[in-house]
């Protein structure tokens, strides 16, 4: 087990959509603006800013195009945003992004609670939006929730997820990130479930996203790791959660993967102690205590240099 591992991967960093989304106060945009801009200080390329979605569903992130607008993609950064259907992409468009996100669940239940849509409806209004993107320039990433578990049907077949992650791809998307939505997944469930996604699909396809209500986020992802697959989905201090998946805590807090990755010597680009300073940002202007271990514990203080007599 990890005999092999690689120098390098990427951070995908959700806090500003997927950890704004869930909470209950709503966040200035200047607040907001703070966040991305100390994220981007520590290094972060690839940053989802927030979604083109309804704003009656998640009014929340109802400021999206103000966001956008206020704060452009500074030099080798991506900013990206979720976008379920044609309305959403126009406003995307509109404000000049040049990566969107589709989302979907491989159970019913959650994707109608999300979306107010079947899977195949979803899929409808997918294959509008991934072509249309593409036609305009932009890249267009996907995620497929609940592949781990789903709040309302519990467990979900794996083979539905593989099916729905390759007709993702068969569209266009050039990456197709798997949720566990409301991270209930355990190693050796996620070793059995990635096997068989990497028996069809090539790992530089794939990205995981792993919610730690559990606390087996890092433990699932070290899996992955060993397993090839160089892509994660992460939220600076594990702020975070699915406004529709009840119980879904935040997602794997950034700094634990930055500090697991870097101390195994793998390259994530990321500055941890500005990362840290980008936690401290966002737990000021959030307004309370943000559950990251890392965040919470601080940077390792003791240097082998200094336990020498
Ligand atoms: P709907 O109500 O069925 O929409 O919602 P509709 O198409 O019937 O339209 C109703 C109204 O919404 C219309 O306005 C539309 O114009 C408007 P009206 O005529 O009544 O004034 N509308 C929009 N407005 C702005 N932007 C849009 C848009 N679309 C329609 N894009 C819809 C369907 C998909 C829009 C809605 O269900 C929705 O916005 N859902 C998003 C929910 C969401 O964002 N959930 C959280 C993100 S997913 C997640 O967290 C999981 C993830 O992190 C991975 C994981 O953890 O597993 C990604
Ligand atoms: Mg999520």
């Amino acid at each position: 087990m990890l005999e092999e591992l690689p120098d390098a991967v990427s951070i995908y960093e959700v806090s500003p959509r997927d950890g704004l989304q869930n909470e209950a106060t709503p966040i200035p945009i200047e607040g907001k603006r703070e966040i991305v801009l100390a994220l981007v200080r520590a290094g972060l390329k690839r940053i989802e800013l927030t979604s083109f979605v309804s704003p009656r569903w998640v009014p929340q992130l109802a400021d999206a195009e103000e966001l956008s607008r206020s704060l452009p993609a500074p030099e080798g950064v991506v900013f990206s945003a979720l976008c379920p259907n044609a309305k959403g992409l126009e406003r995307a468009r509109a404000v000049g992004l040049r990566e969107v996100a589709v989302f979907l669940s491989a159970s019913e239940t959650h994707n109608r609670k999300n979306t107010n849509k079947t899977i195949e409806q979803s899929f409808e209004a997918f294959s509008e939006v991934v072509p249309g993107a593409l036609a305009a320039g932009m890249r267009v990433r996907a995620y497929v929730s609940t592949v781990w578990g789903c709040p309302y049907e519990g467990s979900v077949a794996p083979a539905v997820s593989l099916e729905i992650t390759e007709r993702l791809l068969e569209l266009g998307c050039y990456q197709v990130s798997l949720g566990d939505t409301i991270g209930v997944g355990t190693p050796l469930q996620t070793r059995e479930l990635l096997k068989g996604f990497l028996a069809e699909i090539p790992a530089t396809k794939l990205a995981l996203h792993f919610h730690d209500t559990r606390g087996t986020a890092l433990a699932n992802a070290l899996i992955g790791l060993e397993l090839g697959l160089r892509d994660f989905d992460a939220s600076v201090a594990g702020v975070g959660g699915c406004p529709y998946a009840p119980g879904a805590a935040g997602n794997l807090a950034t700094e634990d993967l930055v500090y697991m990755l870097e101390g195994m010597g793998v390259k994530t680009g990321v500055n941890l102690d500005l990362l840290i300073e980008a936690g401290r940002v966002a737990e000021r202007v959030i307004g309370h205590r943000l559950p990251g271990k890392v965040h919470q514990a601080g940077p390792r203080v003791l240097r082998t240099e200094s336990m020498r007599p």
